[in-house]
């Protein structure tokens, strides 16, 4: 019997097809709910997620509940839910607390709702979760066996939250898997950020002047994004290193202090507050767009923005003119918020195939072994990656070469010189 309170239950047919698309695309996963139907290796678990209820996530939650376990949801993202995906999984007995366009009470109120069922795995993307679990109802915590988490920012509260000797269970870091941090955050943000602002704005990106605030990996996925559609890119960055690799990609690097005066187009991916303020909005040129995909909605500084503007209308979906006291124009997207989310869909199923196959593959582990880890945050096993790559090639019909027993002991032999 499910819970659930979603926008409107009618939208789950269009839900259902939807998650029939993502699923045609994601051979990794259910390859292994098939395996799971037989196993059952999460049965009797009851797990809680927080995580953007898209087609993708759907196909993950129809995969954890095919291996045995109870699942309770809520999107971790006020702006991300796609109300027809919701529509259908709360059809099909999902409890789902989710709707696009919740305030910030609603979204606490959805999350708490999810641990009315007290569950014994968490997963977030975020930690939002895990945090209110700690936070405001730490007595769940002793029945949870362990969590995952899916994204930089959330493994890095996790982290936080460790140091300080908070974490009161272990938490394995999906996002730190190369199948997920190397693929999910790079090709899928890349493309789907600027999926999100062509669907915002329509505008021609070639020629345009693309800045992107931070080298990470999903940074240098939209910048090399960007530069595919014909784009100047130009980088800024805090970490000398990742500078230098931007350099040597071939984009420009500079402060944001000077990106700010030339950018035609804007993407924070960060994961920190305050990329682009008031002085930033002060020096941009009239018409300047400017978005986020970094997780929260702190990297653009909205508060600054409201304080030089006369006016604002939504001009199309998902974009804000901001009218300044100058006349001159800013158009924000999706309110600052995670762009791809939340003026598109997502990243590609292809790519959440994996990230979400290393989703399963931690609770299944956590449900096994959980019991006899420490509190903290793991990392799952670098084998499991090669595993679920070469899945993944064999799902599109490739095939790569394997070492020679001649070639191992040649790689093996510390002695083999000139
Ligand atoms: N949009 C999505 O769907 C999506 C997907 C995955 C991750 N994320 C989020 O995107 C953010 C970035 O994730 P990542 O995996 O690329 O992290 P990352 O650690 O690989 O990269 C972040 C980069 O930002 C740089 N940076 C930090 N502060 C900066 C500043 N003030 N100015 C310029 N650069 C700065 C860092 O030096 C680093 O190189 C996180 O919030 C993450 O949770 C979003």
């Amino acid at each position: 019997m499910s819970n659930f309170k979603i926008a409107d239950p009618k939208l789950a047919d269009a839900g259902r097809l939807k998650i029939e698309w993502a699923e045609s695309r994601m051979p990794v996963l259910t390859s292994l709910r098939e395996q799971g139907k037989k196993d059952l290796p999460l049965k009797g678990m009851r797990v809680a997620g927080c995580l953007h209820v898209t087609k993708e996530t759907a196909v993950l939650v129809r995969t954890i509940r095919a291996a045995g376990a109870e699942v309770s949801w809520s999107g971790c993202n006020p702006l991300s839910t796609q109300d027809d995906v919701a529509a259908a999984l709360a059809t099909e007995g999902t409890s789902i607390y989710a709707w696009h366009g919740l305030s910030r009470d609603e979204f606490y109120w959805c999350i708490d709702k999810t641990l009315e069922f007290k569950p014994t795995l968490t997963l977030d993307d975020g930690a939002d979760l895990i945090f209110s679990v700690h936070d405001r109802h730490k007595e769940l915590s002793k029945g949870v066996i362990g969590g995952t988490e899916e994204t930089t920012t959330g493994v890095h509260r996790l982290r936080a939250m460790a140091k300080a000797g908070k974490l009161l269970y272990p938490v394995i870091a999906v996002n730190d898997s190369e199948t997920k941090w190397d693929f999910d955050n790079v090709y899928g943000t890349g493309q789907s950020s600027l999926d999100g602002v062509l669907r915002a704005t329509s505008v021609l990106v070639a020629g345009k002047t693309f800045v992107v605030a931070g080298y990470g990996h999903c940074g240098r996925g939209v910048a090399i994004r960007a530069r595919g559609l014909g784009a100047n890119v130009i980088v800024t960055e805090i970490k000398p290193t990742a500078a230098l690799k931007a350099v040597l990609d071939g984009f420009r690097v500079m402060t944001m202090d000077q990106a700010a005066k030339l950018g035609d187009i804007f993407v924070t991916a960060t994961g920190m507050k305050d990329i682009i303020v008031g002085r930033h909005f002060d020096s941009m040129k009239d018409g300047a767009i400017v978005s986020n995909t970094g997780h929260y909605d702190c990297e653009i500084n909205l508060v600054d923005l409201e304080a030089r503007a006369k006016g604002k209308r939504e001009i199309r979906h998902a974009n804000e003119e901001y009218t300044l006291k100058d006349g001159r124009h800013v158009y924000v997207l999706a309110q600052g918020r995670l762009v791809n989310l939340a003026a598109a869909e997502g990243h590609p199923s292809e790519v959440m195939d994996m990230s979400f196959a290393n989703q399963y593959l931690a609770l299944c582990k956590l449900a096994k072994d959980g019991k006899e880890m420490k509190p903290g945050v793991y990392e799952l096993p670098p084998e499991q990656d090669q595993e679920l790559a070469s899945i993944k090639l064999r799902t599109q019909g490739l095939s790569i070469d394997e070492l020679t027993a001649d070639q191992i002991k040649y790689r093996d032999d510390y002695a083999a010189g000139t």
